[in-house]
């Protein structure tokens, strides 16, 4: 059944998803009220949206949209091109990495990587994941906060034992990769893309220094694979190398720890589906798929309009950005049945929480493997696992594409 909406009340229900705690916290009925308004809509601010799963499919994945040319971003904010390349030197795209790339470009560099990623590869690398969860879970009893101490801390150190970075400059990186993502948000203020950028050096100087001293002495980890590729050929360039190494590096860090913490939150307000994973571990692969599609680390994505086309009735031009709202489309009842029930053993389809068409996450085995080490582990090493805030909810942070906690205090019991 449709319902009607003012544009009025349209912008009011964004501005509480994107803007308000509250909304952060439970966009999910806003989302509801705007998707059976109607599959796609222009709010005030010009920005277009679409939230039904089968229509964000089609937005991701029709060759109509594609990634935007950074070329003319400064209008954005209203600034010249001359005063933007002198605030943000680098930034004019030759380090762009495949997020941002159409094809051909994005096809070939996607090739060199993709085979580090295959469910296979990363099966074999399950012993180095589950090593590395257990170091961390370690020291923990008694009250633990979960984002600072297991959600932040694993992720980086997964990739970093897969790229071969010591465990100290993944430490060192991690602040640095946490700032370096905010380039990931719709339109971050320009302060935000200052600290963005300087981190974004920092951690493109970590990497320079890495990829000087493979050189030398090549070793068998994933950058001196690249580094190889880089060598011997055309298919990849110095520029692209260093673009794709960080790619690797910040793309899987916070969007893990969200599944982590969202994850978490998720099971802690259905003790009943937790025990039933305690009870029964084969439930693991649909219980981490149920926990991306409840609550997505990655709200929203979105794809350039390449040439002017009809959206579902929505007339948009070449250049425009459609906004594809991921934490909707996995509560569409056309795809999802009860989806408003949290439900571990829950079959019927993907998540939209990696995305889709050729820029589909390309870690979501790896995302998936370590989702289902954490819960595992996490069960296997402590008989309880209990909130341990007050009153007031955790909070999330203030963010519009990622979705995740600030912090997430629990209560642990050795088993
Ligand atoms: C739960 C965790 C994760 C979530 C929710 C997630 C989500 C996403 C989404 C939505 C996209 C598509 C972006 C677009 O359409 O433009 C994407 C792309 C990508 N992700 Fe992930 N991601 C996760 C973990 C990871 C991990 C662990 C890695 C690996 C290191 C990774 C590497 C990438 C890369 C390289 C791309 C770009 C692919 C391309 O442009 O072809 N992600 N991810």
């Amino acid at each position: 059944v449709s319902t009607p909406l003012t544009t009025i009340e349209l912008d009011s229900l964004l501005g509480e998803i994107l803007m308000t705690p509250e909304g952060k916290a439970d966009p999910y009925p806003r989302y509801a009220a705007l998707r059976e308004h109607s599959p796609a809509f222009r709010s005030s601010l010009g920005l277009v949206f679409v939230g039904r799963y089968d229509d964000c499919q089609w937005v991701l994945r029709d060759p109509r949209f594609g990634k935007s040319a950074v070329d003319a971003i400064w209008e954005r904010y209203h600034l010249s091109e001359q005063e933007w390349l002198e605030r943000f030197p680098g930034f004019d795209g030759r380090r762009r990495s495949m997020l941002g790339m159409n094809p051909p470009d994005h096809t070939r560099i996607r090739k060199l990587v993709a085979k580090a990623f295959t469910p296979k590869t990363v099966g074999n690398l399950r012993p180095d994941i589950v090593r590395l969860t257990n170091e961390v879970l370690d020291g923990f009893d008694g009250v633990v906060d979960v984002i600072a101490e297991l959600a932040l801390a694993l992720p980086i150190r997964v990739i970093g034992e897969m790229l071969g970075v010591p465990g100290s400059t993944c430490d060192e990186l991690q602040p640095l990769v946490r700032s370096a993502v905010a380039t990931l948000e719709l339109e971050p203020p320009l302060e935000q893309l200052d600290a963005a950028a300087d981190a974004a050096r920092g951690i493109a100087a970590h990497f320079e220094e890495l990829i000087a001293q493979r050189r030398t002495n090549p070793t068998d980890d994933l950058l001196s694979q690249l580094i190889h590729v880089e060598e011997h050929g055309d298919q990849l360039s110095y520029d692209e190398l260093i673009a794709t190494v960080i790619l690797l590096f910040g793309a899987g860090f916070e969007t893990t720890t969200n599944l982590i913490g969202n994850g978490l939150l998720a099971m802690l307000d259905h003790p009943d589906q937790f025990e039933r994973l305690r009870d029964d571990r084969s439930l693991l692969p649909s219980a981490v798929d149920e926990m991306l599609r409840w609550d997505s680390p990655v709200q929203l994505d979105s794809r350039t309009a390449l040439e002017d086309i009809d959206v579902l009735g929505v007339a948009v031009e070449a250049g425009e950005n459609v906004i594809t709202m991921l934490g909707s489309a996995n509560r569409d009842p056309r795809k999802f049945t009860d989806p408003d029930a949290f439900d571990v053993t829950r079959e019927g389809g993907a998540p939209m929480s990696f995305g889709a068409g050729i820029h589909y996450c390309l870690g979501a085995p790896l995302a998936r493997a370590e989702g289902q080490v954490v819960f595992d582990r996490l069960l296997e090493r402590f008989s309880a696992i209990e909130p341990a805030w007050g009153d007031e909810r955790p909070p999330h942070r203030d963010s519009l594409v990622l979705h995740g906690l600030e912090s997430l205090p629990v209560r642990l019991t050795r088993a």
